[in-house]
């Protein structure tokens, strides 16, 4: 049985995001519904950064959509998010534990991971702090990687309208971390020794309910919504049923990007 093969204890109590970073707590069975997960290539290349495979850390882990892949390769995953909500909701594995906790204070052992990971989140963090948290728990010659996915494509009749919706209709309710997520994350400090990584993609095939339901997981529209402009979802629904109808079905393309390196 591996030392860490139990729910952490943080060093001290996590702190709360602030009030803006709150987009995810009341969503957490939605978010596990209808976000796109990754591919098994992006673990594996993940892994293949990691010096040995006993102890991964996946920070920001949502509903543990990273983290259920990297537990095919390590012995032990530590998850944590600081949303109650997100973990309630989280995938279970013999080997994964989930904590609530945040980036800035993770509950994992001084050099204890040989792999810290960060998938679709550190966009969120204090990255000074969890730059700092990181170093503390990295075993010797560890790996961090940073993974987004930016903006999708769509084919076929709806990809035009889809677009508009993005960048016209939706786009300024984003919080301002998003422009790091249309970046693949190109704008961030990174203060690790660069490791190229390949360029993978998530793909999906959806009907329109299927790309409604994801559209509704984003801070964006629920922004939106609260900001009274329902209506542009509104709008964006029928639109998107009438080019399509409710059957066809869409390929959607997500390029993810992976900022990756060395302590
Ligand atoms: C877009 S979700 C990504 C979830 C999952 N990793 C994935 O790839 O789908 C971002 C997650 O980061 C979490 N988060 C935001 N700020 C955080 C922080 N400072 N520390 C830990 N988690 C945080 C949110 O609660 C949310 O679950």
């Amino acid at each position: 049985m591996l030392g860490w093969s139990r729910t952490f204890v943080p060093r001290s109590p996590a702190r709360s995001p602030p009030i803006s970073n709150r987009h995810f707590e009341d969503k957490g069975a939605d978010y596990a519904r209808y976000r796109p997960t990754y591919p098994p290539a992006l673990a594996a290349a993940l892994a293949g950064l990691a010096p040995a495979r006993t102890h991964a850390v996946d920070v920001g882990c949502g509903n543990g959509q990273l983290s259920v892949l990297l537990a095919e390769h390590f012995q032990h995953v530590s998850a944590s998010d600081v949303s109650a909500d997100q973990i309630a909701n989280a995938a279970a594995r013999p080997n994964i534990s989930y904590n609530i906790g945040s980036a800035e204070n993770i509950a994992a052992p001084d050099a204890s991971a040989e792999l810290i990971c960060a998938a679709q989140a550190a966009h969120w963090f204090d990255l000074p702090s969890f730059y700092a948290e990181a170093r503390r728990i990295a075993a010797p010659k560890a790996a961090i990687a940073l993974i987004t996915y930016g903006v999708f494509s769509a084919d076929g009749p709806a990809a035009e309208r889809i677009r508009q919706f993005y960048w016209n209709d939706i786009h300024k309710f984003w919080p301002e971390g998003r422009k790091h997520v249309e970046e693949g994350y190109a704008g961030f400090d990174f203060p690790f020794a660069p490791i190229a990584m390949p360029a993978l993609k998530i793909k999906r095939d959806w009907t329109a309910a299927d790309f409604l339901a994801y559209a509704r997981t984003w801070s964006a529209t629920k922004r939106a919504e609260k900001a009274g402009r329902g209506d542009i979802l509104q709008k964006f629904e029928t639109d998107l049923l009438g080019a399509l109808g409710p059957k066809t079905r869409m390929k959607i393309t997500w390029p993810i990007s992976i900022r990756a390196g060395r302590f």
